[in-house]
């Protein structure tokens, strides 16, 4: 029964009762993300790294109201390879991290662009930059192939007037540079969906007009492109785009997805009732103009208090662009998202799909395993599934969120064995019982050599008389010639060993049994020959042996 017909109900029999004390539902001031799991939308943010490490009240209310993020600078090209060959994921890593612990779907955040990329990228030749965007986008996506559900593969190509910008992209590589970093995203990701993302093309316009032409004509020629995203950067001096929910449903009916990605409504300084209000209906129409939609996924706002927004940086003079004010109060722009979500009764699912079949392994390879599962039902439809992963005998991690019921792990280790199941789960997020734990092996023989590191660990480990504690001393050394910069060292406990925050010297970070150390700003550069000391402390329960693999920046060192 739809609740708003029940309450109705309800109130007939209290007024027959003679007592009429008629109470909001207390599920209608749930979060928004409860409301947009019901609709089998997304309500996202983008999330900023240094706020997440430093602010509580920002990641309880990032982790509460939001089923989605994107990284809103941490995956950008200077973010990840700041220069040529060195990657560097703290940022991208953690910002995964904190989406898996929250459950929440990741929106990656952009390959190709004509800005944040840094200075090596721009002044390559053609060749060059060729090789250097595969490399680039192969790395990036690779990594984290079947964990983002989705990536703007490039970024704001097109003029105001519909031509595509003249950037150093065009300059360098044609207008074929568009269909090629689509193709790549593909091979390094064949379950992420792809996008092509830009502002002011929220309307119809001639620069819309332009996208709507390309997405139609690459799809024509099979390039790999799956949506469109609509920043939607708004501001109530310019008026609300009033023909948005058509714009949406005409990309929708070219068979992509759509989604609004970097949602603010900014407005002239010093916000007041009116202009607040004004903001309101803006966030409110936006909300209903994908619900209305079948195939608009969701709506993801540029960050969500004021305290932190890029806005007052970017267009001087104005701001208060966001549902939160500074001081993380809610402002009538949350009211106005919450109500457009809260559709005051829609169908309330609770029914999680039924237990996914017993997961086969096939296809085994020396880094790859293909399962496949007999598919789970449930009375509305099933979303999707969570395939979780351990290592030996470690930690389970969700490994990928595949929509149909098969799955192929890559990245693995040769003759390593590895267990997994799964769950499924529908639009609502609910989530059915684990299916039966498999064990699969991949294939022997030696691993394809990894990068060198350039780097010696030497791991000591102490454990205290008399306690399931311990202390990990790790000594990190530059063995090569080169400086080593925006570090992450990762290593894998065996044994179900758990670090205990926050240790010294480094951020560290526990993801199943993957620890991982990025660093602190007076060690973020590691000279050839010097060592810095890092740890922590953990606790083990039985054997607590010492990790003789270690990486920095996917690359393995030599360790003592
Ligand atoms: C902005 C970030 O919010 C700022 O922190 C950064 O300094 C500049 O970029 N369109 C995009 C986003 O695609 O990546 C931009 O994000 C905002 C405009």
């Amino acid at each position: 029964m739809r609740r708003k017909a029940l309450a109705v109900v309800i109130c007939g029999l209290l007024g027959v009762l003679g007592t009429a004390v008629v109470a909001e539902p207390a599920h209608a001031s749930a979060p928004l993300r409860t409301h947009a799991a019901e609709r089998g939308k997304l309500i996202g943010t983008a999330v900023a790294t240094s706020q997440l490490s430093n602010e509580a009240q920002y990641r309880d209310t990032a982790a509460r109201e939001f089923n989605a993020v994107t990284a809103e600078n941490a995956m950008k090209w200077d973010a990840t390879e700041p220069s040529r060959g060195q990657f560097s994921f703290g940022g991208a890593d953690q910002v995964m991290a904190f989406a898996q612990a929250n459950n929440q779907v990741v929106h990656g955040h952009t390959l190709v662009w004509h800005s944040q990329t840094p200075g090596w990228v721009q002044s390559l030749d053609a060749t060059q930059l060729r090789a250097a965007t595969q490399t680039h986008i192969n790395t990036v996506v690779g990594r984290y192939a079947g964990r983002i559900a989705a990536w703007d593969v490039v970024n704001e190509v097109f003029e105001e007037n519909g031509t595509l910008r003249n950037s150093f992209w065009l300059q360098r590589l044609g207008s074929g540079y568009i269909a090629e970093a689509f193709r790549l995203a593909r091979a390094a990701d064949p379950t992420a969906k792809l996008y092509i993302n830009d502002y002011n093309v929220e309307g119809q316009n001639a620069k819309s007009n332009a996208m709507y032409t390309l997405v139609r004509d690459l799809r024509a020629q099979g390039v790999p492109i799956d949506g469109v995203g609509l920043q939607s950067h708004l501001a109530i001096q310019f008026g609300f785009p009033s023909d948005l929910q058509q714009n949406i449903q005409r990309f929708a009916n070219l068979g992509v997805d759509v989604k609004i990605t970097e949602l603010d409504v900014r407005m002239q300084l010093p916000s007041d009732a009116t202009k607040l209000a004004t903001q309101a209906t803006y966030y409110r129409n936006v909300v209903d103009a994908c619900l209305a939609v079948a195939r608009c996924v969701g709506v993801t706002i540029w960050g969500f208090t004021d305290r932190y927004s890029w806005v007052p940086d970017t267009f001087p003079g104005q701001g208060a662009a966001l549902p939160y004010n500074e001081n993380y109060n809610q402002k009538p722009a949350y009211t106005a998202v919450h109500d457009a979500l809260d559709d005051g009764g829609g169908p309330v699912d609770t029914t999680p799909p039924s237990t996914p079949g017993t997961p086969v392994a096939s296809n085994a390879t020396l880094s790859s395993i293909t399962l496949n599962w007999p598919p789970s039902t449930d009375n509305v439809g099933v979303a999707g599934y969570d395939v979780h992963r351990a290592l030996g005998s470690g930690a389970f991690a969700v490994v990928g969120t595949p929509a149909s019921n098969t799955f192929t792990d890559t990245g693995l280790a040769a003759g390593t064995i590895y267990r997994y199941f799964v769950r499924a789960r529908d639009a609502a997020l609910n989530r059915s019982a684990d299916s039966a734990t498999i064990t699969a092996t991949t294939q022997p023989g030696g691993p394809p050599p990894p990068p060198p590191g350039n780097c010696r660990v030497v791991h000591t480990v102490s454990n205290w008389g008399g306690s399931n504690g311990f202390t990990a001393s790790l000594a990190v050394t530059n063995t090569g010639t080169a400086p080593i910069t925006n570090w992450t060292l990762a290593f894998a406990y065996t044994a179900g060993q758990r670090l205990t925050p926050p240790g010294w010297s480094a951020t560290w970070t526990q993801n199943g049994s993957i620890v991982i150390a990025t660093p602190l700003d007076w060690n973020r550069t590691i000279n050839p020959g010097a060592t810095i000391n890092i740890g922590f402390n953990g606790t083990h329960t039985g054997a607590n042996p010492t990790p003789t693999t270690h990486s920095i920046n996917g690359g393995n060192c030599t360790t003592m």
